[in-house]
This record gives structure tokens, sequence and C-alpha cells, in this order.
């Protein structure tokens, strides 16, 4: 049997009872593939790790490592919240490692963006080997993959073109190899999320908007500088917590911040003050393929732009990007 074909007969996971039936049987399942040993896992805080990580919790405990990799590319207090939630929350076995300046120093200069992506994407996987080095009895590999990454790497392997590299993390190194537990590989997105909401994680986690692998990395255009990241960082939190307050990050799927390598003249403290624009991407899509612009009432719009001008360093205008997908990609990198 092809364990990676969702078999025809298995129901939309659409219930919290649907959603406790899977649960009890993966744990079922974890428990007997892995027994007494160790199992690793890269812990990002997106959903799917989020929800292997209290899947397997609940399985094996403390069997369960795992390793959260802070990138320097986070959003405002992702990190924090991760440790938080699972570290203090479950009592999880967490190690968190501040990569912040190894992933800077290698960026430094570095403006193309698939050239970005890959240097992220190799250097993750190199700090994360490096945590798996030092630890004793590791026999597995816990992954987050579901469904629609399965389909996307028959297609690639099919030959089809992709616009840009979206995947993140290739494989380990040849020296730590691993059998994999991939408990979700079978679940769509919206079933992974009914899951995690049984599994008790906060609503705010399950539903979180996506966020891709190199992080503020695309977002910050061309060759990344620290001051222009944190400018970026402290922009993008002011347009989450104004979504939040409005509900308008329950209605719209995907919203951030891009801040190019660009300076305009502004006035500050009737001063001559040269500064970058943030420019705000709100869109909506089913499948990230197109996607459509949300449009933002006004009074919401000046509401932000001047909380961004006043309270960021560095930042004198605001933008609003009203491209849709196609023409444009959903990130600008
Ligand atoms: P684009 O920019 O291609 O984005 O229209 C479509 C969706 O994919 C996300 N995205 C990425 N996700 N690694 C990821 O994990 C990446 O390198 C990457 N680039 C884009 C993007 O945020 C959007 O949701």
């Amino acid at each position: 049997m092809d364990t990676n074909k969702r078999p025809d007969s298995m129901a939309r996971i659409t219930t919290r009872e649907l959603a406790d039936a899977f649960i009890a049987e993966q744990v079922k399942e974890i428990q007997a593939q892995v027994g007494d040993k160790k199992v690793l896992l890269a812990l990002s805080g997106g959903v799917d790790s989020s929800v292997v990580a209290a899947l397997l919790i609940k399985a094996i405990g403390k069997q369960l490592i795992c390793v959260h990799v802070n990138h320097g590319l986070m959003r405002k207090d992702e990190s924090e919240n991760v440790i938080k939630h699972f570290q203090d929350g479950l009592n999880a076995n967490l190690i968190y490692v501040d990569a912040t300046d190894r992933f800077l120093n290698l960026l430094a200069n570095v403006s193309d963006p698939e050239r970005k992506r890959k240097i992220i994407g190799k250097e993750f996987i190199e700090v994360f080997a490096d945590e798996a080095r030092k630890l004793e009895g590791v026999s597995y590999l816990a992954q987050g993959t579901i469904y629609p990454d399965i389909l996307e790497s028959i297609k690639q392997a099919e030959g089809k073109k992709a616009v840009k590299s979206h995947h993140n993390v290739g494989g380990l190194p040849e020296d730590l190899q691993f059998e994999l537990v991939e408990p979700i590989k079978l679940l769509f997105k919206d079933e992974v999320r009914v899951v995690g909401e049984a599994l008790g994680l906060p609503h705010a986690m399950v539903y979180r908007q996506p966020f891709p692998g190199p992080g503020l990395g695309v977002r910050c255009l061309g060759a990344i500088t620290r001051d222009r990241l944190h400018a970026l960082r402290e922009a993008d939190a002011i347009l989450r917590e104004e979504f939040d307050l409005c509900g308008l990050n329950e209605k719209v799927w995907q919203y951030f911040i891009v801040v190019p390598d660009v300076k305009s003249v502004g006035v500050r403290d009737e001063s001559r003050y040269e500064g970058w624009p943030a420019i705000i991407r709100a869109v909506n899509t089913k499948d990230a393929m197109s996607a459509t612009i949300e449009e933002i009432p006004y009074e919401i719009l000046h509401k932000i732009t001047n909380r961004i001008t006043h309270e960021v360093d560095g930042i004198n205008r605001v933008l609003f990007d009203l491209t849709p997908k196609p023409v444009g990609t959903i990130e600008w990198e």
C-alpha cells in the first residue's frame, strides 16, 4: 500500500469528533512506531509543526525533543510565543537556538531573492544539524508534512517549473539519517486546523496566516540590513495589531509589510527626515495560486499610516499595494 496516498475512503476531518478519533488513532500509531526512542522536531511555530508537536507531546511526552531555530527573520514576539506556549505551557522538551547572527552575517550584501532563499534554507539545515549532532540516542525525525506538500512534490517530480523555490528545507546531511514520523501527511490544511483546535492549541496559533520559511528575509527587499529589518518588524507588528483590533485578521488571508531598499525625503520635527516606505500588502486567495486585494477602509489605513510613521524609526511613508496575483506574486521577492 502506498502510505503517501490518501485512501478514497478517508473521511474529511471537519468536526471535533472526527478530529478526536484521528488524534486517538495517531497517538497509538506514534507510540507503536517509536516505542521508547527519542524523536526530534524542528518547531517553527507554524500551524503544521505546532500541530505535530502537540500530537507527539500527547503521545510520547518528553521523548520528543523540539528545536526552535530563530533565524533572526521571525516576526515580532514570534519566538517568544513558541517558547511560552510549548515550554512554559506544555512543558515540552524544547531547545531554543538564537542563530540571528549566523543568518544575518551570511545574508549581508546578498540581494538576489533566490540566493537569499537558498542561503536561509541551507543555513537552517546546518543549524538544526549542529543541534541534532549534540543529542544522543535520537532515532526519529518528526515532520509537519501535509498532503499538499506530497502533491506538490509529485508535480515537481513530473518536471513542472516553479516561479519561486518555496521548498524551504532540503534533506539533512548524510551522517544524520533518521526514520521519519509524519503524522499529518495525509491531511489538508483545513483538517490540520481542526485537529490543532481539538489538541487545545490556541486559536491564534491554529488560524495563523501563512508565513514563508525565509520569513521577513523576503520582505526586507534586496540586501538585508539590521536597521531596515528592525523597521520592517516593528511596522509589521503595528499592522497586525491594528488588523486584530478591527477584526480584519479573521477576514484577510495574508497581510504584511514590505520594506524596499529605497529612501525618500520627508519631514519629522520640522527637519528633513530621510526614510524608507513601508508597503502594506493584504491579499485574499484560496490556494495562493492567484490572489485578490482586500479593500481596507480608509480610516484604518490612516490610523496604521499615522502609527507607523510616528512610532517606527526609519519609516517616513506608508503605501498600499493594489496589485493582484497575477501579475504580482503575493510576496515581493
Ligand atoms: P507567492 O509570493 O509565490 O507566494 O505568490 C505564495 C504563498 O507562498 C508563500 N511563500 C513562501 N513560503 N517559502 C515558503 O514557505 C518561501 O520561500 C515562500 N515564498 C512565498 C507566500 O507567503 C504566500 O503565502
